[in-house]
């Protein structure tokens, strides 16, 4: 007889359950309704609690009729935000598309908590606010839309975090800042078009046509045009330099020019560290107690400095001079070299601690810039970063020098600091190109200041 009780009661119990697993649980046939109740909408759904919520229209369950899944209510007239406490409780949801309607309101957290998610489609609504971050916290998800809203703030870079994203549709929103540099594995489709996004286009993304970042504010970099022509490809150049030289007067002067100039700077230089030299000098000689002599003095200093130095002197001298012969030679060893080729790309930091910069010659390349000022040795770029970080970038023109000299004179003046002497942070080599990165001071430039603009 226990037994039998026994059996009958396990009876029960599976029949119980079986009812059970036959509808959802009342807490999500009762989401619903509430959600339905709470928010107007023009289409009649005919959602009765008198029939199970798995024949609803636009609700479908799991094979067992144990829970919903899928909710898609699309262009029904829904209109305001979505309320508290109802879609958030459909914990078993994979696809929620409440798309074309006149959804409102922010992107409900409760949402965010859903984690079965696989596809949101909310475009074509009015939902404003910014998207959340907690947005990665939806790990199945593989679909994203929501296009045509009233969206605004950054892209999150925490979609980054989405290993199973296909599909990201942001456009027609008002998303503003840079777009982040997501790179989800399986992106197939992505589209920020018709935002306020600016900035450049990260390297993972640019493989997606140029309608898909059209209409924005200032967006730059493959697929659209390139951020800034700060490095021109080589082939234009050779380009330009014929019909520079094409009309001979002009391409004549602009040569003496900088041959002038360049002159002047050696002979700067030089004069400079005569002076310098004789007042070291100056100074020892002073200290013996050698007074008598004067001005005398100092003019035999100077003499005596030149004849008693000239290795560092002429060292120097025949350095920039015979840079020519050295630059062919190191253009002959880049082949012979086996390392010189990938060390011919790369950015070389200087300094201790580099000013905690860590990016490298591409990233600057994808920087996008804008011209702070011409000067005779170059023009200075200043170079937001991807993430950032913003430098400036000083393209030198017409040096010509030996890598290996160039290196050496890079390692010294990045060694030197001087709370008044702005730091090289690193350099480029390369035959058609030299850069050097600066930091940037937001302050203004120095010519600036000096040149009294009163405002
Ligand atoms: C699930 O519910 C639907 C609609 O009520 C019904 O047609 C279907 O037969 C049910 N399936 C199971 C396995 O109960
Ligand atoms: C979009 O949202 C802003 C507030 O963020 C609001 O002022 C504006 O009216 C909204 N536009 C539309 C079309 O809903
Ligand atoms: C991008 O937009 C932000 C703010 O909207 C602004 O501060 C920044 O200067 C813009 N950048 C560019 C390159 O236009
Ligand atoms: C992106 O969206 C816009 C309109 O929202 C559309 O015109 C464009 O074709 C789309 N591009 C891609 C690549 O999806």
């Amino acid at each position: 007889a226990p037994a039998a009780a026994l059996l009958l009661a396990a009876a029960v119990v599976v029949a119980l359950a079986c009812l059970a697993l036959a509808d959802p649980p009342a807490s999500e046939q009762s989401a619903l309704l509430s959600f339905l109740a709470a928010v107007p909408h023009e289409r009649k759904l005919g959602w009765s609690a008198s029939t199970p919520a798995c024949a609803w229209v636009g609700v479908t369950c799991d094979a067992a009729n144990s829970t919903v899944v899928k909710l898609r209510l699309p262009g029904i007239g829904l209109v305001g935000p979505i309320p508290p406490g109802t879609l958030g409780r459909l914990k078993n949801l994979q696809v929620l598309s409440l798309r074309a309607n006149r959804v409102s309101g922010t992107i409900p957290d409760e949402l965010l908590r859903l984690s079965g998610l696989r596809a949101v489609f909310l475009q074509d609504n009015a939902i404003s606010g910014a998207i959340p971050p907690g947005v990665s916290g939806l790990a199945a998800l593989e679909r994203l839309v929501l296009s045509h809203n009233n969206l605004s703030g950054p892209i999150p870079f925490a979609l980054n975090g989405l290993a199973a994203l296909r599909a990201l549709r942001l456009d027609g929103n008002r998303l503003s800042g840079k777009i982040p540099s997501i790179a989800n594995p399986g992106l197939k489709v992505f589209n920020v078009s018709d935002n306020m996004l600016n900035g450049s286009i990260p390297r993972s993304l640019a493989s997606f046509p140029a309608d898909a970042f059209a209409g924005n504010l200032q967006l730059c970099g493959t697929p659209l045009p390139p951020c800034s022509p700060f490095f021109p490809s080589p082939a234009p150049a050779p380009g330009m330099s014929p019909s520079d030289g094409a009309p001979g007067g002009t391409g004549k002067r602009k040569k003496l020019s900088t041959a002038a100039i360049v002159g002047i700077i050696v002979a700067a230089v030089v004069v400079a560290l005569l002076l310098l030299l004789a007042i070291v000098f100056c100074c020892k000689r002073s200290r013996r107690g050698a007074r008598t002599e004067g001005p005398k003095g100092t003019a035999a200093a100077v003499g005596q400095t030149v004849t008693t130095r000239p290795p560092p002197a002429s060292g120097d001298g025949t350095g920039t001079a015979s840079s020519p012969k050295d630059d062919a030679g190191t253009s002959g060893s880049v082949a012979g070299a086996g390392a010189g080729a990938g060390e011919a790309s790369r950015l070389v930091f200087v300094g201790k601690g580099a000013g905690g910069y860590s990016f490298d010659l591409e990233d600057l390349l994808r920087a996008s810039a804008e011209v702070l000022g011409k000067g005779s040795a170059g023009t200075s770029y200043k170079a937001v970063l991807e993430e950032g970080t913003t430098v400036v970038v000083k393209r030198l023109k017409e040096v010509a020098v030996a890598r290996r000299e160039f290196e050496a004179h890079m390692e010294v003046v990045g060694g030197v600091e001087h709370r008044n002497l702005l730091p090289v942070r690193a350099y480029y080599f390369s035959k058609d190109e030299k850069l050097l990165v600066y930091d940037y001071l937001p302050a203004g430039s120095l010519s600036a200041m000096l040149h009294a603009q009163r405002s």
